[in-house]
């Protein structure tokens, strides 16, 4: 693992010397945020060692650096799930490549599904904790340990710091936000009615097919990590209830200039 990581690393290092100072994965339906990157290279996927190569509809596949909010950044537009058949480590691969190229902090997004019925969609929720038991960890098997410990600790998996800048962030501009639990699923079905209520059941106000895995290498390697979901859907209504991926897509570019704005105040705040 190591050894593809640092060719992975070495490569992009020879197409682009800036080290970056933050990561983002941008979530389904939520890729135009990177048109506010003063793009400086594009890497695609299929170039890169080692690399998987993502074919989910709404992701490009892609590392792009530039500039946003005077830091140098690295951006996923395209990520790698569970549900597409890899397996997890293909999954967090490009985390642990972009920590090796140097960021100090990661941002997530993600389109989920709101299993609170008060809520909308559209609504922006800032991941305060998750629950991952429904995908594999990605750090089952013999431990990496130039990556990070046997058992890391996730008593703070979200950074609280960076929630408390994006609240403030947030409160300035007038933009509501949630703040709630992720539960990581592997999808690709979206949920059935009872397995929304079991979720809402044990405390989940979200529920998505990424970002825990990720979330739980970039931890291990001891990666600061703020994350935000865009609620595309309702999946505890009452009345006939149906999703498709369109209207998450949907959702989710209708949203995208808030989480945008959000994620580049705090860049330019880190
Ligand atoms: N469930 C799981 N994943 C999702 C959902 C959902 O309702 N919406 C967007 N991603």
């Amino acid at each position: 693992m190591m050894q593809k990581i640092n060719e992975a690393v070495a490569f992009i290092k020879e197409q682009y010397s800036n080290k970056p100072a933050v990561g983002i994965v941008l979530g389904s339906g939520l890729g135009s945020f990177t048109g506010e990157i003063a793009v400086e290279k594009e890497i695609p996927y299929s170039a890169i060692p080692h690399f998987p190569v993502s074919t989910v509809e709404g992701h490009s596949g892609k590392l792009i650096f530039g500039q946003l909010g005077g830091k140098n950044v690295v951006a996923m537009a395209g990520r790698f799930h569970y549900y597409e058949g890899y397996d997890t480590s293909a999954v967090v691969f490009p985390i642990r490549v972009m920590k090796f190229l140097g960021i100090e902090t990661l941002l997530v997004s993600n389109a989920a599904g709101g299993t609170k019925k008060d809520w909308h969609v559209g609504d922006l929720m800032i991941i305060k904790d998750h629950v991952s038991f429904f995908t594999p960890n990605p750090l089952v098997g013999k431990n990496i340990d130039a990556l990070g410990p046997r058992f890391p600790d996730m008593s703070e998996p979200y950074k609280k710091a960076l929630i408390d800048k994006v609240k403030a962030i947030a409160a300035k501009q007038n933009i509501a936000l949630r703040e709630g639990v992720y539960c990581g699923v592997t999808g690709p079905t979206f949920e059935t009615r009872a397995e929304y209520q079991l979720l809402s059941l044990i405390g989940g106000d979200a529920v998505g097919m990424s970002t825990v895995q990720e979330v739980i290498a970039a931890v291990h390697m001891g990666l600061p990590v703020f994350a935000m979901s865009v609620i595309t859907d309702i999946g505890i209504r009452d009345e006939e209830n149906t999703i498709t991926h369109d209207e998450v897509l949907q959702a989710a570019k209708d949203a995208e200039p808030k989480l945008t704005y959000i994620f580049k105040e705090l860049i330019a705040q880190l």
